[in-house]
């Protein structure tokens, strides 16, 4: 099936021209109107005897490379592709798309978000160009629970990462992405499932994706909560997007197929706190225990006093001691 490819901008032409010009050859001539462009984009700049360099190179997302360094047998899988330069979310972009003929398999990346959602309705910080934000459209099938989703998910990006180098990546129960550098634990990915409505066709999903590959130092300024990013390792965002989506489409067609399908020994090879002493917030109580991995629907067993009890991802959260 061919892909149909869309490339949407918000931002002005001489932004975009700017910007183009900047991710090619890697300098412009100095004017005022580039300059202020840079500042709102958040794109730090060095200017020396009229020349305009960017501080970090720019890669701009290209559909065709993505495309190309997708394996091959994953292709039909996609239905669409949607770049945005600039937009609210991707999320909530694919939630305008449900009824669309190609939102099974449509994915929506962007440059920047504006209004990037992660999960308990926090924000997202999305500055432009750095990193990675992307969702993808997904039809389950009727009678198909979605529970242990997004662990499935999470297991994917752990492993993608690690084939790409980043040894130092686990999740954290159900889904949080993390890197630990230096004894530090940070967050580098997160990931946000929504549900639409259930048609005849199935259960509507969107999966959204945001990885920090090289947040800019405004956008760190504005995290509230312990971070981490790619940035030493200099990765393609391209390369990256391809690579997700190489794991996720066969993922979620099995998911399709077979349901949640995790071993405990694949749980406990990403497992941060596998048989580490943690707690579970429930509301203003707290539980104490050991994490013994997850049971056959997601939930996180944990070993009590009392005994082992699982806990589900939407009511609970999972802590440190
Ligand atoms: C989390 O809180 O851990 C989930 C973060 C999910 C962020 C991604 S970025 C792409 C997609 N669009 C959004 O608005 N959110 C998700």
């Amino acid at each position: 099936m061919r892909v149909i490819v869309m490339w949407y901008t918000s931002l002005e032409n001489s932004t975009l021209q700017l910007i183009q010009a900047l991710a090619k050859d890697g300098f412009v001539k100095s004017d005022p109107n580039s300059k202020r462009a840079l500042t709102n984009l958040a794109l730090a700049y060095d200017e020396v005897q009229g020349i305009i360099r960017l501080r970090k190179p720019l890669e701009l997302l290209c559909d065709q490379k993505i495309l190309d360094d997708m394996a091959f047998n994953i292709r039909p899988l996609v239905s669409k592709i949607d770049i945005h330069a600039s937009i609210d979310s991707t999320n909530t972009h694919l939630m305008s798309c449900l009824k669309s003929e190609t939102f099974h398999g449509h994915v929506c990346l962007a440059e920047s978000q504006t209004s990037g959602r992660g999960r308990r309705g926090r924000a997202w910080i999305s500055p432009f160009g750095r990193n990675v934000y992307m969702s993808v459209g997904w039809v389950l099938p009727l009678g198909l629970k979605p529970g242990g989703l997004s662990l499935t998910v999470g297991v994917e990006i752990v492993r993608l990462l690690r084939d790409m180098g980043v040894s130092d990546v686990s999740l954290k129960w159900p889904n949080d992405v993390l890197r630990i550098t230096k004894g530090r634990s940070g967050k580098l990915a997160g990931i946000l499932i929504e549900l639409g409505a259930p048609t005849a066709k199935g259960t509507p999903l969107i999966i959204g994706v945001g990885l920090n590959v090289d947040l800019g130092v405004e956008a760190l300024a504005l995290i509230d909560q312990p971070y981490e990013t790619l940035g030493e390792f200099k990765l393609s965002r391209n390369a990256l997007v391809s690579g997700l989506l190489t794991r996720l489409l066969p993922a979620l067609n099995n998911f399709s197929a077979n349901g949640f399908r995790i071993q405990a020994s694949e749980w406990g090879e990403v497992n941060f706190y596998a048989d580490k002493e943690v707690q579970i917030v429930i509301g203003k109580d707290v539980i104490r225990g050991i994490d013994r991995g997850v049971d056959e629907y997601g939930n996180i067993l944990i070993e009590t006093e009392a005994g082992v009890k699982s806990f589900n991802a939407g009511e609970v959260s999972l802590r440190p001691i």
